[in-house]
């Protein structure tokens, strides 16, 4: 069977996102809106979005960017930070008020999360809330202690948090976020959830395209340094097969996370790789390398809605393959930004 030159697909939403605050939020926003419907919104601004109240008051930010862009039809799906402070109320709060999900950072696992989870055991009685009252947790899978090594850390999270994480909460929802890893791809296709909606994983564009070797190719590529870190070529393949498997728990997030040019070209730069500006175009090559386009519309369209209890969206896009040129960077407030891919092409638009 000859490959397709254009895909239908309905619209996708992104499970995983960074739009941080302020002047560049406009920016950003207006990549994603370009292409998903629906996007879940990360809560490690600066401080970070711990309640309510301030998910609110982002949420009205967000709104008002969407404004200015003359974008109507997005939706901005709100998350809260958890703490080792996070009260049962908060939780039970939270769901009432449409909060999608709550976010968990081990202290010190990433670009802000310095105000995360000490100990998961200080969270017991969030995680028992959210566990009654059908809130998801959104996990970053990496352990944090300096003496493990950085390229093992979402497997040492999975054998020393995750697995008992879940058997103390059996019924809670569980999203394995960014996996990067064939450990954490086998571990969610296997787990045995009896039959519910427990557990799934979000992959980024950056996992299914390359593996550690792009941080380090000719040179230090800081524009390819994303946490979890990129792994090694054994740990894409399965995760493109997973992505790519048909199972409903895998779907598309891209943790596309802005960071200005200077503060990734720098002698400690961001962890970080801006992948909305052609997310979906990202997507399609990876699922198109391995034949399997026609599992594209299920990982990005379907899966995530189902997972979160939410319809599925209604309204079509089409991507056409035709070689899109990525800008060497784009405006990003009173800076610039480098786009993964940065002065290539990629071989899928959006029409
Ligand atoms: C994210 C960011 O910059 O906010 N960085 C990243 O490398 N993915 C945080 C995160 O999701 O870990
Ligand atoms: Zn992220």
């Amino acid at each position: 069977m000859n490959s397709p030159t254009q895909i239908q697909l309905i619209q996708p939403d992104d499970w995983h996102l960074h739009i941080r605050d302020g002047e560049v939020m406009k920016d950003v926003l207006a990549d994603t809106a370009r292409q998903f419907a629906r996007a879940i919104i990360m809560p490690n601004l600066k401080p970070p979005v711990t309640t309510v109240e301030l998910a609110k008051a982002y949420q009205s930010r967000i709104k008002s960017n969407l404004k200015l862009l003359g974008i109507s039809s997005f939706i901005p799906l709100m998350t809260l930070y958890l703490t080792d402070n996070t009260s049962a109320d908060e939780v039970r709060k939270a769901k009432a008020e449409g909060i999608i999900g709550f976010k968990l950072y081990p202290a010190g696992a990433t670009t802000n999360s310095d105000a995360g989870v000490s100990d998961i055991k200080r969270c017991h009685q969030a995680l028992e809330a959210m566990q009654a009252v059908g809130m998801p947790l959104l996990v970053h899978g990496e352990v944090t202690s300096a003496d493990i090594d950085i390229f093992d850390r979402e497997v040492v999270f999975i054998d020393t948090v995750l697995e008992s994480l879940r058997k103390d909460f059996p019924e809670l929802k569980i999203v394995f976020e960014h996996i990067t890893t064939k450990q954490a791809a086998q571990y969610v296709r296997d787990a045995s959830t009896g039959g519910k909606n427990t557990i799934a994983a979000t992959i980024t564009p950056q996992h299914l395209l390359m593996n550690r070797n792009a941080i380090f190719a000719g040179g230090i590529r800081p524009h390819n340094y994303c946490l979890p870190v990129l792994k090694r070529e054994e740990h894409r393949v399965a995760l493109l097969e997973a992505a790519t498997s048909g199972s409903a728990r895998f779907f598309l997030g891209t943790d596309s996370a802005p960071h200005a040019k200077g503060a990734k070209e720098a002698a400690c730069g961001c962890a970080g790789c801006y992948s909305a500006f052609n997310a979906l175009g990202l997507y399609a090559e990876a699922f198109e390398s391995v034949a399997k386009l026609d599992r594209l519309e299920g990982f990005a369209s379907f899966f995530g809605p189902d997972f979160y209890s939410l319809p599925r969206n209604g309204k079509t896009i089409t991507l056409v393959k035709q070689a899109q040129s990525i800008p060497a960077q784009l405006p990003l407030g009173d800076a610039t930004i480098v786009p993964l891919r940065a002065g290539e092409t990629i071989a899928w638009s959006l029409i």
